[in-house]
């Protein structure tokens, strides 16, 4: 396993290039959503690549504006759900420009470690530069890897967490079944993931908020509509809570619950591994 500093060459995956929209498909193969777009499930992960090499520069200040600043106290919480203690080993799975990584890297104090596991290198590098500025980079590795087949042995983790980043995977069962492996017997899952909010006036706002202000705001402040556009489509087609519950436990996580947070416009699921 190597660090970012040397970071593991990954296969990189077909680059969809244009908009993508008509992807060669094969006959009978597997297809997946990008959004509101069906695409042949090998491809995903490419078109995932390129989406944030696109925002990687931006991502922190978009987040921060889109989600008027509520994704800190999400993410605070989130990590607060962990119980981390000190000492601890934990995993921050498409862990990007590291929020929950420096959280978790300051509840487990010095004796304990984060990795932090992203496809992404753009996005490593912009999260490598907040650990090194909050002088956390002794307690947080970070690696370049692929959550659907994580690179390290089972049962070694005393918890996982993955913000904001099942959603992009492929095949999201793989990605809970991979930290379920690698989480010791009695280890902690968080997730923290979009979802729709509860009331109907408030989908109502969301709606319009998300398909009319947020690529506007994508267009104008990072000059990047499209990004912001798939923001909202993929939380659409992102299953509703109960269901990514149902997955938890049949995956083999129990006590598995989840919180919905604003309205339920974010959600922290929480299992533990028997
Ligand atoms: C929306 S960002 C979330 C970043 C961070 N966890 C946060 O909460 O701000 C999603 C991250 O998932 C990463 N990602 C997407 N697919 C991945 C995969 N298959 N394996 C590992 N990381 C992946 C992306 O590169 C991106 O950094």
């Amino acid at each position: 396993m190597r660090t970012v500093n040397d970071p593991l060459k990954i296969s990189t995956p077909p680059d969809p290039g244009g908009d993508a929209t008509c992807p060669g498909q094969g006959p009978g193969e597997e297809t997946t959503d990008f959004g509101f777009r069906r695409v042949p499930a090998r491809e995903k992960v490419g078109y995932v690549l390129k989406h944030f090499n696109s925002i990687a520069g931006k991502y922190d200040f978009m987040n921060t504006l889109l989600s008027l600043g509520l994704h800190y106290r999400w993410k605070r919480l989130s990590v607060d759900a962990l119980r981390l203690k000190a000492g601890e080993l934990v995993i921050d799975v498409c862990g990007g420009t590291a929020d929950l990584s420096l959280l978790a890297a300051r509840a487990v104090g010095p004796e304990g470690r984060v990795i932090l596991c992203d496809i992404n290198r753009a996005m490593i590098e912009k999260g490598r530069t907040k650990v090194e500025r909050a002088s956390l980079g002794g307690r947080i590795l970070s690696v370049q890897g692929d959550a659907e087949s994580l690179s390290f042995p089972m049962g070694i983790f005393d918890a996982a967490m993955v913000g904001f980043g099942i959603r992009n995977l492929t095949h999201m069962e793989r990605g809970f079944a991979e930290m379920q492996r690698i989480l010791r017997p009695g280890g902690r899952l968080v997730c923290l993931e979009f979802s729709l909010p509860v009331s109907a006036w408030f989908r109502l706002l969301y709606d319009f908020y998300s398909f009319r202000l947020m690529p506007l705001a994508g267009k104008v402040l990072a000059g990047n509509r499209e990004a912001y556009l798939h923001l909202p489509e993929s939380i659409r087609k992102f299953p509703p809570p109960e269901r990514v519950a149902a997955l938890l436990k049949e995956i083999g996580f129990s006590a598995v619950s989840y919180r919905m947070l604003t309205n339920g416009i974010a959600v922290i699921y929480t299992g533990v591994k028997p």
